[in-house]
């Protein structure tokens, strides 16, 4: 990798892999391209930035060949709650992004990373340690275009050997960046109102166990896998990887160790606690530890001193 864009550059993956990137590869040799949100403005000031929407095939392929991009991070995509209010857009973004990604790569030979997610799996998925290979018909248009898009970067590895990699990620833990419209949110949120010490109503029921990870285990995992031998592979789209898993009154549990006044009540919102319900408790990620070494660094309780931290840090600075 010396070259690199990362598309979605804006969203809660985006915004804390492009400086990690930078910050290895050199920040000049990286463009974060967003296209809805506003950029973060760290990104723009710490190098360079572009205005890219992934559906404008032309102008992404520009891009690529202006700047001789060998790498694309293609973070760009809609999450499950939001997808589901929109499926035709989800479809369009997401799946209609891909395939442009992918003819670009291999017009001009670029490696790709492209992230799968839980969502890929469904009600008929065996819930605990969801085997690598396993049942994939998930009843969400979200996990529809991650199951395809797994399927259609295997498709251009095999057919045009264009070196698509992929995880699929857990819910992502995060306080640099919100995510937007997902299902696992809930897991951001309570952090949010926990220090600024306001209750929280959570919007999935108690006992509802999903698989999540930190952000900086997620962003260890994307560049881990960019950077293993090819030979090393023999799985391509997309490892399970996960670090922990829990339920939203575990989390809180956890919470209150550190704030012992936080309170949380529960007001379940049908659609995404069915989402919620259609995935799996905990996967089996031994394929990404044997075949690349994946290793987690954070549990429940040193991710929830870590968000703690960060974001009453973060809350300091901005306010
Ligand atoms: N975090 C995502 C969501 O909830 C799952 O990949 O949509």
């Amino acid at each position: 990798m010396k070259k690199i864009i990362v598309t979605g550059a804006s969203g809660q993956i985006g915004s804390e892999l492009v400086p990690a990137l930078r910050s290895r590869y050199g920040a000049d040799n990286v463009w974060a391209c967003g296209h809805k949100r506003p950029p973060p403005r760290q990104l723009l000031q710490a190098g360079p930035y572009l205005n890219l929407d992934i559906r404008d095939s032309a102008a992404l392929d520009q891009v690529i060949a202006d700047h001789k991009i060998d790498t694309i991070f293609h973070l760009a995509a809609l999450l499950s709650a939001v997808a589901e209010e929109k499926p035709q857009l989800a479809w369009e973004i997401n799946m209609g992004g891909l395939i442009n990604v992918l003819e670009t790569a291999r017009r001009h030979n670029c490696a790709v990373f492209h992230p799968s997610s839980i969502g890929a799996f469904g009600p008929t998925t065996p819930p605990d340690l969801t085997p690598q290979v396993t049942i994939q018909r998930p009843n969400t248009i979200y996990g529809v275009t991650k199951v395809a898009g797994e399927l259609l970067c295997d498709y251009y590895f095999s057919r045009f050997r264009v070196d698509s990699r992929g995880v699929r990620f857990p819910g992502l833990i995060s306080y640099k960046t919100p995510p937007g419209g997902g299902t696992t949110d809930y897991a951001v949120e309570i952090f949010r109102a926990a220090v600024q010490h306001k209750p929280y109503t959570c919007f999935l029921k108690k006992g509802t166990v999903l698989d999540m990870m930190y952000m900086e285990d997620a962003i260890n995992a994307a560049i881990t896998l960019m950077e293993a031998d090819s030979g090393q592979l023999s799985t391509r789209n997309a490892f399970n990887i996960t670090a922990m898993s829990f339920a939203p009154e575990e989390l809180f549990n956890e919470i209150r160790k550190h704030l012992p006044d936080v309170t949380i009540d529960y007001e379940i919102d049908p659609i995404r606690q069915a989402i919620a319900d259609s995935w799996p408790n905990r996967l089996d990620d031994s394929e990404a530890r044997r075949q690349w070494g994946w290793q987690p660094k954070y549990t429940l309780a040193t991710m929830t001193s870590a968000m703690i931290a960060g974001l009453t840090q973060h809350n300091q600075e901005n306010n």
